[in-house]
Order: structure tokens, then C-alpha cells, then sequence
């Protein structure tokens, strides 16, 4: 068995797959190295990978890097456009034309218009965004049918990515977190600091970010798909062996146990997209809220494994990426046993990498880590695997 790994790519490489496969900030994203170790380690060139929870794309784009197909579907938009786009993204030239387009739309329109903005304009969006920012990011909202044209979805992208955070750097007022902070809590902030929001030269600012992006290329294209949704839908209308291959390798990080809702924490994002002019969650799908019923939060589980399972080869391998804290730990190692009970379970208390999902996204709370658990057909593990999955050691976590 092959052990020399070909390793991820550094943040600071010049290459294509170094600057698209860290594409939009996400809750819980896989470490690169790990995607990258797991899919040498489990898969051949030409084999497929499935990620049935895919965030960002993470693993997709480990996949393709390493010139392996895959299917992932997601069912957060704002994390779809990002892997969608990183895995297939638009020609730059076409980008910037339609980039320049609707600046072209947005200093046609008469002064004061917001594109379908509520009146009165919601405070938050008075203090978030200078106006003239503003009006462009209607127009994109409106414009932008990023579900379907690739061109608009790949600007689209990289317009979530820099949609708010630090004000030197995107298109927002300052922020105080990555994540979108409730529109009351932000306000507050702002009024208190006296943080108006500043007019920026978001013309210049944004053809340099695309020129940037697409400095080294993109990666070239595997056959790989991305499907928008409920997994436990999308994935269930495939027909395996039909029009869909099958997978060697399943690698995936469910959502935690009561830990994320990563759709009130995407709000301004999801806005963009088209969503509400608020935080509120109502209406939305059951499956984006806090995942914190402990019954639906199995059935989700065993939902998604048991489709999942019809898409796999006989002798793939199942890893999966989970919270070390109990329930989360326990529901997860129990359900994949029940839909994989003949492959062998491998449990490595001490995850792969030298940092945490979580703390990649700036958490540095100490939080109790994560468990990977590996499921190998036992006929195949010695001869696929080595005995102990060998994973390096997370490095200590703060208390
Ligand atoms: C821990 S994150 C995965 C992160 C991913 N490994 C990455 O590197 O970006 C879990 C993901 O599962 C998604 N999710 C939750 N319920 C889902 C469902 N029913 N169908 C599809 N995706 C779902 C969440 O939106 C979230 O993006």
C-alpha cells in the first residue's frame, strides 16, 4: 500500500487548486490535509467520493485536486454557491463582463432606488452598507440567477465570500464577527463605536479580488456533481448504476448535536441570495435549523446513511467526522452501524490534523475536539487500510 501522500496544497501556493479549494468561510470545514490523506488513503485515481453533508465543498475539491471523481449535495445555498463554484467556476472574462454589468445597471438607476428593498429600509441595512454599496448589492440580488447560469453564480460566489467581515477588506461596515451577527446586536455595536458605514471604491476593489482568484487558473474539471437540497431528497431520486456511479469512498461531517444553525448564522449571506431581509428563520426547512431534537436528529442521520448507502461500492470505506462530546458521538457511531453493520469500525479519539474544524472558523474556545470513525468492509481493511488508522495528533486544545 501506498503511504506517501501527495499533501494538500499550502494556503499561500501558488497554484489554481490552492486558491479555489479554501473558497467561502463555513462552519466546521474539513481541514485540507485531511480530505486530502483520507481520499488517498481509501481511494484510486478515477474513483468516486460521496459527501452527503458537503458544506463548502471541501472534500469535492480534495477529490478533484486528486484527480477522483465525486457527488456531494448540500442543503445551505450560501455553502452550495461556494463548492459549486469552486469545482466548476466561470470563465474570468465572462465574470468581469457580468460584474461590469451590473454596475452598469446599478448607476442607471434613478437616485435613492434599492431593488425591492421593504420601506422603510430595515436599520440593519442602514448601518451594514454604504448606500451606493448597497444599491449594487440589490442589483446583484435581484440580477444574479445564480441557481442556474454558472457565470452568475461563480460572481455570486465571491461576492458572498466578501460580503462582510473586516471593512478594510469587504464590502460591508466593520463587523465583529465572521459569522452574521443578529441585526439588533450589530446595530447596537455600530451606534456605539459611532461606526458609520464608508463609501468604498467597490469596483476596484472587486475586479482585483477576481484577477486574484483566478491568478494561477482553475483546477482542472473531474466528473464531479453538486446537488442543492435536502440529501435526504436529492440523493434518493438518483438511480445508482443507471445514471449515477458509485462511490468507493464516503467522507463526510454531519452537522453537530444542538451546536450550529448555519442558517441564522449565514443570514446576511442567505440575503444576498435572495432570503429575508432579517434573521428570522421561520419557514425555513426543518433540517437548517439548530439540529437540537435529539429524535430528528437521528432519523437526519440514519435518513442520510441509508441513502447514502445505495450509492456506494461494495468494498468503500465510510469516514465520518464527528463531535467528541457523547451524544453527538454515541447517536452517529450507532446509526452507522446499523446501516453498515458488515464493515468494521475504526474509532480515532484523536483527530487527524493540528486543528479543529472548529477552530478553523476562528473558534478557540476549547471546545471537548472530534472523533473520526472509520468503517472498512473487514475482508478488505487489511489490505485497503493499515490496522490503526494512524492518524495524527490533534494538537491540545486550550482548556
Ligand atoms: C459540518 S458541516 C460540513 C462541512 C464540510 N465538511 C466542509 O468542509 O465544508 C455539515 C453540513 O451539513 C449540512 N446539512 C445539514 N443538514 C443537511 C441535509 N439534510 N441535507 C444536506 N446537507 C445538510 C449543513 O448545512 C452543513 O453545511
Amino acid at each position: 500500500m501506498n503511504t506517501m501522500y501527495e499533501p494538500a496544497p499550502k494556503a499561500n501556493t501558488a497554484s489554481a487548486a490552492s486558491s479555489w479549494m479554501r473558497l467561502g468561510p463555513w462552519y466546521a470545514m474539513f481541514p485540507l490535509e485531511f480530505a486530502y490523506e483520507m481520499i488517498q488513503r481509501y481511494t484510486d485515481p478515477g474513483d468516486g467520493v460521496l459527501d452527503p453533508f458537503m458544506g463548502r465543498g471541501t472534500t469535492l475539491a480534495a477529490a478533484q485536486a486528486l484527480g477522483r471523481g465525486g457527488l456531494g449535495s448540500e442543503i445551505n445555498p450560501v455553502a452550495w454557491v461556494y463548492a459549486a463554484t469552486k469545482l466548476h467556476p466561470a470563465p474570468k472574462q465572462a465574470v468581469l463582463q457580468r460584474l461590469q454589468a451590473l454596475f452598469n445597471i446599478s448607476a442607471a438607476l434613478p437616485a435613492g432606488t434599492l431593488p425591492d428593498a421593504p420601506d422603510p429600509l430595515p436599520e440593519f441595512f442602514e448601518w451594514a452598507f454604504h448606500h451606493d454599496v448597497l444599491r449594487f448589492l440589490t442589483v446583484a440580488r435581484r440580477e444574479l440567477d445564480w441557481r442556474a447560469n454558472v457565470v452568475d453564480r461563480t460572481l455570486m460566489a465571491l461576492l458572498l465570500v466578501d460580503l462582510h467581515g473586516n471593512a478594510e477588506v469587504s464590502l460591508s461596515n466593520q463587523m465583529r464577527q465572521t459569522k452574521s451577527m443578529g441585526p439588533d446586536y450589530a446595530v447596537a455595536w455600530w451606534k456605539e463605536r459611532g461606526l458609520r458605514p464608508q463609501p468604498k471604491d467597490i469596483q476596484t476593489m472587486l475586479r482585483g479580488k477576481i484577477e486574484r482568484r483566478y491568478r494561477y487558473g482553475v483546477m482542472p474539471p473531474q466528473p464531479i456533481r453538486t446537488l442543492l437540497g435536502d440529501s435526504t431528497q436529492t440523493l434518493k431520486q438518483l438511480r445508482p448504476r443507471v445514471t449515477t456511479p458509485r462511490y468507493r469512498l464516503l467522507l463526510t461531517s454531519p452537522p453537530y448535536f444542538g451546536l450550529v444553525n448555519y442558517n441564522r448564522d449565514q443570514w446576511i449571506r442567505r440575503w444576498l441570495l435572495g432570503g429575508p431581509w432579517s434573521n428570522s428563520t421561520r419557514g425555513s426547512h426543518k433540517h437548517e435549523r439548530d439540529f437540537a431534537n435529539a429524535d430528528d436528529y437521528r432519523q437526519l442521520l440514519t435518513d442520510i446513511f441509508t441513502v447514502s448507502r445505495r450509492l456506494l461500492t461494495d468494498d468503500a470505506t465510510i469516514v465520518v467526522r464527528t463531535d467528541a462530546r457523547p451524544f453527538t458521538l454515541q447517536t452517529t457511531r450507532e446509526v452507522l452501524q446499523s446501516v453498515y453493520p458488515e464493515w468494521t469500525l475504526q474509532e480515532c479519539a484523536q483527530p487527524f490534523g493540528v486543528r479543529t474544524q472548529t477552530h478553523l472558523f476562528g473558534d478557540n474556545t476549547g471546545k471537548p475536539g472530534e472523533t473520526d470513525l472509520i468503517f472498512t468492509r473487514s475482508r478488505l481493511a487489511s489490505s485497503r487500510a493499515p490496522a490503526a488508522a494512524a492518524p495524527r495528533r490533534a494538537a491540545p486544545v486550550a482548556p
